[in-house]
């Protein structure tokens, strides 16, 4: 299969398919998934490893649980209004605000505010910006076209944003290890080899890549469950069934629920948080039985290949039980939302562990409904580099005895 082919781990007798600069160009502050050179890669992928271990995920889920209980308040205020609450929007306050403390060691208080900070709404627009930005390696001519394109203000912007990490940088320097957290900078900074720069570089991959991703997944979910009620139900009866309040709600107990688990896994099949196929270099091998000359660009599109009715009948349908029950063992769908082999997902048990705490605290604490008929949501976003999310207004209520 070309996807294993591409970026599963090198073996005796099959080469690796390096990151390519098409995509991957940021010069001397490469940060942790920009880093092409394969050895540079693994040295600093070891020197994050340590905040991202299970123990260390879970000393750090208290951050999760307060913000998400702040956020919960926030929905519950905003979202009994009759206007709704753009639920695609306020997501994103709350998974910002829970990787700024894990990579900053302070939130951006949007969830405080209800309202994106300045910092996040300029990295966003670059996100969006990006698939255009990147146009510019594919064809020479466009090198010098796409810069004019490209208006003075958003380098403006880029300059102000990266000051202002810059500053985010110095005050987790500052704080060191005074906060006794195992936190995304704590071992580099024991380690003390990594300059300023350098580490404001790590910090906008680790917020895009952490954040953006996380809300998108649970965006879609409760898109989904909002037009599915019958998996709706089927989730809040098995979290009714688990929890006798919402504060019993833990990373721990969320992992063995199969039905949540289901949802989150049909969620990211249908509408994978990062869906392209990120460009990789042939060393000369064969893709899917084919030789690729040494040098030549390849990718397998990860939307396109969850959604290859090979691989899951019935694609478009949103459906969970195919995850489990009699359906699962029958087989489940092939899916690669966090990519396989050494470039994979460093966050993915933070992003499960967080994805589950906040959807279940979400789904057993309100009762929820669209403003207006949103339509077949995912086909109004738009695919930029990551998904360009459309609105979606929701009106929120506590449950009754949540
Ligand atoms: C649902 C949530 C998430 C999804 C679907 C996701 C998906 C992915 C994918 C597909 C890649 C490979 C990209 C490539 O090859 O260029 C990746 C890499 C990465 N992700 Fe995630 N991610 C998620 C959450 C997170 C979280 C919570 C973090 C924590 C900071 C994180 C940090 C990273 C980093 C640093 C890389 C680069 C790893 C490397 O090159 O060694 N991600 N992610």
């Amino acid at each position: 299969m070309s996807f294993q082919d591409i970026y599963g781990v090198p073996t005796k007798s099959r080469k690796l398919f390096p990151k390519s600069e098409l995509f991957y160009d940021m010069g001397s502050t490469a940060n942790i998934g920009y880093e092409r050179d394969p050895e540079k890669h693994s040295a600093k992928r070891k020197m994050f490893a340590p905040s991202f271990s299970a123990q260390a995920l879970r000393d750090q889920e208290h951050i999760i649980h307060q913000y998400t209980d702040i956020f919960l308040l926030q929905i519950e205020r905003l979202g009994t209004q009759p206007n709704g609450i753009n639920i695609t929007e306020a997501l994103e306050w709350l998974t910002f605000d829970i990787m700024g403390e894990l990579t900053f060691g302070e939130s951006f208080g949007a969830v405080r505010e209800a309202k994106h900070h300045y910092w996040v709404s300029i990295l966003l627009a670059a996100v969006y910006g990006a698939s255009v930005a990147g146009l510019r390696n594919r064809l020479s001519v466009l090198k010098y076209i796409i810069p004019l394109l490209i208006p003075k203000e958003t380098a403006k912007r880029a300059a102000q944003h990266h000051a202002l990490s810059l500053r985010k940088v110095r005050h987790r320097l500052e704080i060191g290890d005074a906060n006794g957290r195992e936190d995304f900078f704590a071992n580099i900074i024991r380690n003390g080899n990594m300059g300023e720069e350098q580490l404001t570089s790590e910090a906008t991959i680790l917020m895009i890549a952490g954040a953006e991703t996380t809300a998108t997944a649970l965006t879609a979910a409760l898109y989904f469950l909002g037009a599915n009620p019958s998996c709706l139900s089927e989730l809040r009866d098995e979290l009714s069934r688990a929890f006798a309040s919402s504060k019993d709600i833990t990373g721990d107990r969320t992992a063995g629920l199969p039905y949540l688990n289901a949802v989150l896994e049909e969620t990211m099949r249908i509408f994978p948080p990062s869906p392209v196929g990120p460009p990789r270099k042939s060393p000369g091998e064969t893709v899917d039985g084919v030789f690729v000359p040494e040098g030549m660009y390849v990718s397998t599109d990860i939307t396109s290949l969850h959604r290859d009715a090979h691989n899951a009948p019935d694609p478009h349908a949103w459906k969970p039980d195919r995850w489990i029950g009699e359906q699962g063992k029958h087989g489940k769908p092939y899916t690669v939302p966090f990519s396989i082999g050494s470039r994979s997902c460093i966050g993915i048990t933070l992003a499960y562990l967080e994805m589950r705490i906040v959807l279940a605290k979400i789904v057993y604490t309100m009762e929820w409904e669209f403003v207006d008929d949103p339509g077949y949501w995912p086909d109004r976003c738009t695919l930029t580099q990551l998904w360009k999310k459309a609105r979606l207004e929701m009106r929120f209520r506590r449950r009754a005895y949540s």
